[in-house]
């Protein structure tokens, strides 16, 4: 099939995480359409079976299809570490598909200063043991420290961010002795550069923490230059739909896009009479 520039760009997430994503997407390439989906009635991925990661992201992607989009992205690495080869197989042609694994394991792969690297992600990620054993087919040399830090999501969603009770479970995760030896730490997680800075702070600043919006966003330009895909016109409003009403989803959203943010409730199961 054909794509063609006008064409949006479909993001999706469990939730607020794949915002910190398209909001570097509206940065590194601002003429571009985002129609976002968070399936808030889903949230959290992290916990839930490969299965069902499978079938949510599937159908989310088949909306986003119908909503003719020219990119499906991943902007969750739960999703992205279950969910890629059957929204790909589900996508086929129609739409290009972009996960948020792939590009950050790039980007690490030529970096020559990092011998400890610690990730940090949901279970569901850590679990599939994704980065693990692309980080070391990449570098076999590279000590790769992973532990699935499963409250920072629903911490986050409640907004319990920059005070005492996120500042305490981010110690209770991370004071482990494995970690004090990390000189990087991934954010294997789209929701976690919403504590980005509570982390470096964490280690003082002196571990490098990584994580992969810019990186995602810089990929993606690149593939779409490369389709010739880029959009010229900057003349279309970003969508943002959810599959159930939360504040903080409003609350990130309004903080991320500073436009008038007309957020829509859409139960994608529902109007495809599908069982959840
Ligand atoms: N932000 C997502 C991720 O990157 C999902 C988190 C969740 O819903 O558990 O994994």
């Amino acid at each position: 099939m054909r794509l063609s520039k006008q064409q949006a760009i479909g993001i999706f997430d469990s939730g607020v995480g794949g915002l910190t994503i398209a909001h570097a997407i509206k940065l590194a390439l601002p003429n571009e359409k985002i129609i976002y989906f968070g399936d808030t009635a889903h949230l959290p991925y992290g916990d839930k079976s490969g299965d069902a990661i499978r079938y949510y992201s599937r159908n989310i992607a088949k909306f986003l299809l119908s909503q003719n989009c020219k990119v499906i992205l991943i902007a969750c690495n739960t999703a992205s570490a279950h969910a890629y080869e059957e929204v790909k197989n589900e996508v086929g042609n129609k739409a290009i598909v972009i996960n948020v694994i792939e590009p950050l394991v790039d980007f690490l792969k030529n970096k020559q200063k990092i011998n400890n690297i610690g990730i940090i992600g949901t279970k569901g990620t850590i679990e599939s043991n994704v980065y693990q054993n692309k980080l070391k087919a990449a570098n076999s040399a590279l000590n790769v420290i992973a532990k699935a830090t499963p409250m920072f999501v629903p911490m986050i969603e409640e907004g319990f961010i920059y005070d005492d009770i996120s500042n305490a479970i981010i110690r209770a995760y991370l004071s482990e002795n494995d970690f004090e030896k990390i000189d990087s730490l991934v954010l294997a997680c789209t929701h976690y550069p919403l504590i980005k800075n509570q982390i470096r702070k964490f280690f003082n600043f002196k571990v490098n923490v990584i994580d992969s919006s810019q990186i995602v966003a810089n990929f993606t330009k690149q593939i779409l230059s490369e389709n010739d895909l880029l959009c010229q016109t900057a003349d279309q409003c970003n969508e943002f739909y959810i599959s159930d009403y939360t504040k903080m989803f409003e609350t990130i959203a309004r903080m991320f896009f500073e436009e008038d943010i007309q957020l829509k409730k859409l139960d994608i199961w529902k109007e495809n009479n599908l069982a959840i």
